[in-house]
Order: C-alpha cells, then sequence, then structure tokens
C-alpha cells in the first residue's frame, strides 16, 4: 500500500528585510507539524521559501545601493541559515526567482488568459506600496490602507484582470461544502462577509515597476505578486514543468499555515485560481494570530522593531524558543512577546520541570544501581495511575495535532511531566535506597521514571528536537523503543539499558540579571559580536578595526545637477564633480530634499563603492546623510571643502 502523504506549507516570505520572531513562529509551527507527521508514519512535504518580486523590494533594493537580485540574495541566505539554525526540516525551499518557477508563472499567465480568466483592462484604485495592494474608496479605514494603517496613493494603469468576481457563489459553497476549509472558525466568518460585499477582479498585471516576472505575451507588463507568489505552492511541486511527479504525488496541501492577515489571499483569490485552472483545491488554509510586543502592536519588519531570533537561540538554545513560541500562543490567536514570559517558561517548564525529572531520574540510577536498574522489579498499585496517563499520552497529543493546537498537546506532555515528578515525591527513593530489602521496589520506581521519560521523549521530539535525544541518550533508549508505535506501549526499556547522568539539559536563568541585559539588547536587528561591555561601544555593534575602515574611501564632491528619478519617487539622481572627473550617483533622499536644495552643495561620497544599476540609473557610489530624527534625514553638506578632498 502506498504510503500516505502529507503536504504542508509556510507563506513564501519577502525578502525586504531580516527574518523575525514573526516568521520563526509560522515556520516553527509548520515544522512541528512536519516532523509530527513524519513520526506517524507519512511521507511528509514540507514547503517553504521566498517571495522575492514586487516594487517594495525595487525600491529597497535601490535605497541600498544594490540590484534587486543582490538585495534578496543575501536576505534569502540570511532566512536559510536561520531556519537552519532552528532546525527546520522543510524538503524543499522555493525562491519565485527560481527559474523553473518564473517559466511555470508564465504558463499559467497564459492559460488563465487563453480560457478568458484573464483580461486586459485599466486599473485605477488605492494602493498601498509596503502591503502590495490595491483597495477600493470604500475599503480604505480613514482614508488609509485597512490592512496595516499606512498611507496608500491613486494609481491608473493598463493592466491584465483576473475574473475573480466570477467566482462568489463557488466560493461561498466551498466554505460550506468544506466546513473546516477556513481554520479558525473566525477567519471564514470574515471571509464570507467579504465576499457578500461583493468582489471586484482582481490586478495581476503591472507596468509601473519591472522586478517581477514579464507576462511573455505582452512583456511590458510584469506578473502582480499574489498571482506569482499563491503558484509556489504548486510550482515548487513541479507544475508547469516538466516533472510534474511530486506535484501528482502531494497536491492538493493538506495545509497551508498563514497569518491572519493574508488569509484571504489563499481562501479567496487562491481557490479562485485554482478552480480557474480546473485544479484540486488545498484541503485547508490555517490563519494563525500574531506575535505581538508587550504594547499591543504587531512585529514587523516595515516596523524595523523586531525581536531577533538569532540572539535568542545564542542565550538558550534553539530548543528553548521552539517552546516558547509553540507552548505560550494558543495557534490561531495573537499573544504578546516579552523577554519575562519566555525566561519563566524557559525556567519554570523546561529547568525545572523537564530538565529535573532527567536529572534526578538519571542521578538516582546511578547512585542506587551504577545506571543498570536490575530487571527483578517490584510493582505496586500506585505505579498504575502513572502507566495509565504515559499511554494515554499519545491520542492525546494526536488529537491536539490534529486540530493544530501545538500548545494543548505540550500541555498534555507536561501533566505527565509533572504526573512523574510528584511520583518520584510519592515514591521516595531516597528512602527506599536506604532499605536493602527495597531493592526491587527501588529498581521498580526507577523503570517506572525512565520508561516515562522515554515516552515524553519521543512526543517532544517534533517540537523539541535537540532535546529529544539528549533525554534518549541519558536513559540508554535505542531507536526501535523511539517509535511512533512505541510511544503507546509501556515496559520497552530493556534491562540492559545504561543510564548516565549527562549535561543539565536546561541551565536555570537568574531572571533579573539576565532581564536587564536582555533588555539592552531585545528588540535589536543584529546579534553583538562581542559580550564583554566596553566603554563608548555602540550597543548591538559590532567593532572594527582601522584596517575596516581604510577600506572605505571618501572624497569631498560637489553637485553640479539634480533630478527626480522617474521609476523610484524615493530617489533622486546627483551629478558629482568628485575632482577627478564626473560620476552619477543614486541617492534615497528625495523625501526629504528637492534638486534646487542640493545643486551648488558639496557632499562626502563613498568613491570606491562598485556601481549598481537603481531603476535604471547606473549609480556610481553613495552619498553620506544622517539620520536626524524620526523619518529626517540630513545630507552632510560640506561647502567650504573643496572637490576631490580626501576625508580619513
Ligand atoms: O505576506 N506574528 O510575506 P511576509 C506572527 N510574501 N507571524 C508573523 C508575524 C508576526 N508578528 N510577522 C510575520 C507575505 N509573520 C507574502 C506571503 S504567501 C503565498 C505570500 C509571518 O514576509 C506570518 O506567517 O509579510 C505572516 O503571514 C507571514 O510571516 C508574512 O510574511
Ligand atoms: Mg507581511
Amino acid at each position: 500500500m502506498d504510503q500516505k502523504t502529507f503536504y504542508i506549507t509556510t507563506p513564501i516570505y519577502y525578502p525586504s528585510g531580516q527574518a523575525h520572531i514573526g516568521h520563526s513562529y509560522c515556520t516553527v509551527a509548520s515544522d512541528a507539524i512536519a516532523r509530527y507527521k513524519r513520526l506517524q508514519g507519512y511521507d511528509v512535504m514540507f514547503l517553504t521559501g521566498t517571495d522575492e518580486h514586487g516594487q517594495k523590494i525595487e525600491i529597497k533594493a535601490a535605497e541600498a545601493g544594490v540590484t534587486p537580485k543582490q538585495y534578496v540574495d543575501k536576505i534569502v541566505a540570511d532566512f536559510q541559515a536561520l531556519w537552519k539554525l532552528l532546525d527546520i526540516s522543510n524538503d524543499r525551499f522555493i525562491r519565485t526567482t527560481d527559474d523553473y518557477h518564473v517559466k511555470a508563472v508564465q504558463k499559467i499567465f497564459r492559460a488563465l488568459y487563453d480560457r478568458g480568466d484573464i483580461y486586459k483592462g485599466k486599473y485605477e484604485g488605492w494602493y498601498c506600496t509596503p502591503c502590495e495592494s490595491f483597495w477600493t474608496e470604500t475599503q480604505l479605514k480613514d482614508g488609509k490602507c485597512p490592512d496595516c494603517g499606512r498611507e496608500v496613493k491613486w494609481a491608473e494603469e493598463e493592466a491584465y484582470f483576473f475574473r475573480l468576481s466570477n467566482y462568489a457563489d463557488r466560493l461561498l459553497e466551498l466554505y460550506e461544502k468544506q466546513p473546516d476549509f477556513i481554520q479558525p472558525e473566525s477567519r471564514k466568518n470574515e471571509m464570507i462577509h467579504f465576499i457578500k460585499q461583493g468582489l471586484g477582479d482582481l490586478c495581476v498585471s503591472r507596468t509601473s515597476f519591472t522586478w517581477g516576472i514579464p507576462v511573455d505575451f505582452d512583456p511590458k507588463h510584469v506578473v502582480y505578486v499574489w498571482l506569482d507568489a499563491l503558484t509556489n505552492y504548486i510550482t515548487a511541486m513541479g507544475y508547469g514543468s516538466d516533472d510534474d511527479s511530486d506535484y501528482r504525488k502531494y497536491w492538493p496541501a493538506d495545509v497551508h499555515f498563514v497569518g491572519k492577515e493574508i488569509v484571504r489571499f489563499h481562501t479567496i483569490i487562491w481557490p479562485a485560481m485554482l478552480m480557474a485552472l480546473d485544479l484540486p483545491l488545498p484541503k485547508q488554509v490555517y490563519g494563525h494570530g500574531w506575535l505581538l510586543f508587550g504594547d499591543g502592536t504587531k512585529m514587523s519588519k516595515s516596523k524595523g522593531n523586531v525581536v531577533d531570533p538569532v540572539i535568542l537561540c545564542q542565550r538558550y538554545g534553539v530548543d528553548a524558543i521552539r517552546y516558547f513560541l509553540l507552548r505560550e500562543i494558543p495557534f490561531g490567536s495573537d499573544g504578546v512577546f516579552t523577554n519575562e514570559a519566555l525566561i519563566n517558561r524557559i525556567n519554570s517548564d523546561l529547568a525545572n520541570d523537564l530538565g529535573n525529572l532527567l536529572s534526578r531520574t538519571t542521578a538516582m540510577a546511578q547512585k542506587y544501581f551504577g545506571g543498570h536498574i536490575p530487571a527483578e522489579r517490584e510493582a505496586e498499585p500506585l505505579d498504575d495511575e502513572l502507566i495509565a496517563l504515559a499511554k494515554e499520552l499519545r491520542a492525546k497529543c494526536d488529537a491536539a495535532i490534529d486540530g493544530y493546537q501545538f500548545s494543548s498537546a505540550l500541555t498534555e506532555i507536561w501533566k505527565l511531566v509533572s504526573r512523574t515528578n510528584k511520583y518520584i515525591d510519592e515514591t521516595m527513593p531516597w528512602a527506599l535506597g536506604k532499605d536493602e530489602t527495597k531493592r526491587a521496589r527501588l529498581a521498580a520506581v526507577l523503570y517506572n521514571l525512565c520508561e516515562s521519560l522515554r515516552i515524553i521523549s519521543i512526543l517532544l521530539t517534533p517540537f523539541l528536537p535537540n532535546t529529544s535525544p539528549k533525554i534518549q541518550q541519558q536513559i540508554g533508549a535505542t531507536p526501535e523503543i523511539l517509535t511512533y508505535d512505541a510511544a503507546s506501549e509501556w515496559g520497552l526499556l530493556s534491562a540492559d539499558a545504561v543510564i548516565t547522568k549527562g549535561d543539565t539539559l536546561f541551565p536555570r536563568i537568574d531572571v533579573d540579571k539576565e532581564i536587564e541585559e536582555l533588555n539592552g539588547l531585545i528588540p535589536n536587528t543584529s546579534a553583538p559580536k562581542e559580550k564583554a561591555p566596553e566603554p563608548r561601544k555602540i550597543e548591538g555593534l559590532a567593532q572594527i578595526g582601522i584596517e575596516d575602515f581604510s577600506k572605505v574611501e571618501l572624497r569631498v564632491a560637489k553637485i553640479t545637477a539634480c533630478e527626480p528619478v522617474k521609476r523610484a519617487k524615493k530617489l533622486l539622481k546627483l551629478t558629482l564633480d568628485d575632482g577627478a572627473g564626473q560620476r552619477t550617483v543614486a541617492s534615497g533622499i528625495a523625501k526629504w530634499y528637492k534638486p534646487e536644495d542640493l545643486i551648488g552643495h558639496s557632499i562626502i561620497l563613498v568613491a570606491n563603492l562598485k556601481p549598481a544599476v537603481l531603476c535604471g540609473v547606473e549609480s556610481q557610489g553613495m552619498i553620506l546623510a544622517a539620520d536626524a530624527g524620526e523619518d529626517d534625514v540630513k545630507v552632510i553638506f560640506v561647502d567650504e571643502i573643496p572637490a576631490g578632498s580626501r576625508i580619513h
């Protein structure tokens, strides 16, 4: 018989800024499911990736002075490194700049056009650049983007449209026939309401920027991001490529995990596109909640102020972070991230409850039996309750995981951890150890502790993939008794098992001291490279040596001409006299300066920066400016110094 498949996806993230704990949240949750399903014996496909096209990234890259591809390559590498650090077991990683995806999207676009589901028209509407979303007048909230609350601008252009309006009835019918298509339930009601307000057609191409997949039969258009993005779930499996065997094997996906802000795209646009293509629909879309800061605001990269998971992993270990994310916030709800909550969880659940259970058990097994628990064991009725609870644990975890309730699954596991700790108090092995006639009873108690830990360790593997093997190694459990089947059976640990006391799983943290240090580090965007505090060091910044600084060639240059850049509102194109000749620089300062404010002034130029093309302008350097306040930038003028002077 064929092995049952299970296909799970995360959103493909925008590599427009550094990955943060919010992205980690969804990816860790998906990873826990993928691992749980593998444990259960499924043939799992776990997909994640990056959504790399669009105007926002084009602009960010221009501001950074690099091409869009260079810009995303760097951030995508960081995302991938973070997933490695967090022990994410994705089977595949899709980048929407991957060649096979580009070709498949072009095919899909053409197929929809040929069927009449895409047509050419003219777009007028309110556009939110950060969200890459068009809105109608009535959808705006106080004149701003209803999703993020930022300014929107009026946009008008020739565009292709997808006939989303044709699918309203079929979507409503879908929600009715497949009642758990949208989870949690409350999000379904929002979607029904949204559709009943009236569905317009969806703009699926743009001509106002170029960083996207060209429409092959009309190449001045690029595919507008949501068609490009959503189709990743099938193109990554080979749909639209020569080898589509994985598509045939894994599609439809069992579940798409997405944040609640993009449920609409996944439960309205995505199924409508699939209906238009006559393809099967995903079985479920699960909209999880947001991680919020203590003040209730959402962590997001566009706000800049995000918690860096790398710092947290360095300090507490990957499993502590995974545990916190999955245990603290019921999946589907919003949750607040605070340093205090994190440390309390680590101390109470991991160090105290689980860590102590293991260290007490292994220490006593060593002390009383040199690490070999004798086969002669004397049971007592008191043991039955512990054994029953342990044997039921797997079924409870299965039920919680079926509903994607990580927090409930972990709560169930911790009930057994607590019950086992209580069993130590009840049986008092230290008293038994003093009485030679109680050897067999002491052996039974210690054996039961190990068995309980064995079952706990199996069911914890999907959540704490680093910690479980440590527990298993210390209690001397071998792979054949660490399977899914073995998790509901008692008494499998062999009498030959060698029990050893290993390192502490989770060292206890001094709360006050740690909170103080942590508050200084987080929110933060980059890990400090050196630990020792030094005078005058800037928090969160690595120090560099003079040899690093001397690589940067700074020169005074005079601005001789200046004009706006048509394709990028934030950019100005400057012509500079750098003492040796003329050069062009694009600079993202249009918000603060008009060309006439700049012409004739002298500035500081990074003269040996590699040239880069920014929105069609070849930029041959960068000018220095200061962040002079919140959202205020001031160019550094040095009018009294002659052009060409070196600064060192
Ligand atoms: O929306 N709390 O990408 P994105 C919880 N490219 N989860 C969070 C979070 C937070 N504070 N911040 C981000 C996009 N996330 C599109 C998706 S899919 C075809 C295209 C997680 O980089 C959450 O899962 O904005 C959210 O939906 C996702 O990151 C959005 O990532
Ligand atoms: Mg987002």
